[in-house]
């Protein structure tokens, strides 16, 4: 079975969500702690064993590529003050063997039509797709959500998705699909459809922003007219290739923090900063004395 080595990131969104934070930033450079959101999610791939990041990024998204690239003035300035530490911090953003490479989105037509972008580099490799402001946050004894979807799709071949049970009123923000039990966290998928009302939702299943998807895709995205909210659908792509080659839908075993919205942001900042070490013992005495609240 081939291994995932390419992964797309998809940052020329605008950010609506998040307003006034990401006039002047892309959403994607969002901090939380002290670590942007993207680089959370390129972790994520490296930890899979991904080597190839490919961005699919748009205007005013300069500052994920400088954030990846080398910082000369910083790091000449932190190496004359002696501050090794920091430096090593910021050298160390992304490891040494990872390519990083960037595509120009030139309009924003959805999701589907940022994957397409990507297909001049991945060719006919199954790859992977991560949504960054979806913060996935793995389950204590799990690996990260990419590395449990490469294994699954090492064992199963075809595509993988990544859901989550969402409450039924919360349909229409999600792809939701519909499958029947394949084995343990898992589900042979026959339906996907993009943001259903709750009265015809075919399941609260809810795609979370992760994906390893073959290469057969772009075949079906290139055919695509424009679906829900007039831009082109990842998911109906998704939709046409599972009438043809198996799609699996997995039930990350992690929680999930939207970190586009502002509500998502928050609970991401809290959770993690009572995980840093850094932060830990003092932001979990300070909630505690908040417990009046
Ligand atoms: C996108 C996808 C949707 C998926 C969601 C997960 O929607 O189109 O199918 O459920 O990401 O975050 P967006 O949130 O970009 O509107």
């Amino acid at each position: 079975m081939r291994k995932i080595r390419k992964a797309v990131f998809p940052v020329a969104g605008l950010g609506s969500r998040f307003l006034p934070a990401t006039k002047a930033q892309p959403k994607e450079m969002l901090p939380i702690v002290d670590k942007p959101l993207i680089q959370y999610a390129v972790e994520e791939a490296v930890e899979a064993g991904i080597t190839e990041m490919v961005f699919i990024t748009g205007r005013a998204k300069r500052a994920i590529e400088d954030h990846f690239d080398k910082a000369y003035e910083l790091e000449s300035e932190l190496e004359a003050a002696g501050k090794q530490a920091l430096l090593d911090l910021v050298r160390n953003v992304i490891p040494k063997n990872i390519n990083c490479i960037y595509i120009r989105q030139q309009a924003a037509l959805g999701l589907g039509h940022a994957v397409l972008c990507a297909r001049p580099v991945i060719g006919d490799d199954p790859f992977a797709v991560l949504l960054a402001d979806d913060l996935m946050d793995a389950d204590e004894g799990y690996p990260s959500v990419m590395t449990q979807m490469t294994q699954l799709f090492e064992e199963e071949g075809g595509s993988v998705i990544a859901v989550q049970d969402v409450p039924r009123e919360f349909t229409r923000q999600y792809g939701i699909v519909s499958g029947t039990p394949y084995k343990d966290r898992v589900e042979k998928m026959h339906g996907i459809v993009e943001k259903p009302m709750p009265d015809v939702a075919p399941s609260n299943l809810a795609v979370v922003g992760r994906y390893v998807l073959s290469g057969r895709i772009f075949n079906y995205l290139e055919k695509l007219g424009r679906g829900s909210g007039g831009e082109i659908q990842l998911t109906d792509g998704i939709a046409a290739m599972l009438k043809d080659y198996p799609v699996y839908a997995y039930r990350a075993a992690a929680t999930r923090y939207d970190c586009g919205s502002k509500l998502g942001y928050l609970k991401a900042s809290v959770a993690l900063g009572m995980k840093h070490p850094e932060t830990r013992d003092e932001f979990l005495e300070y909630l505690r004395s908040l417990k009046n609240v």
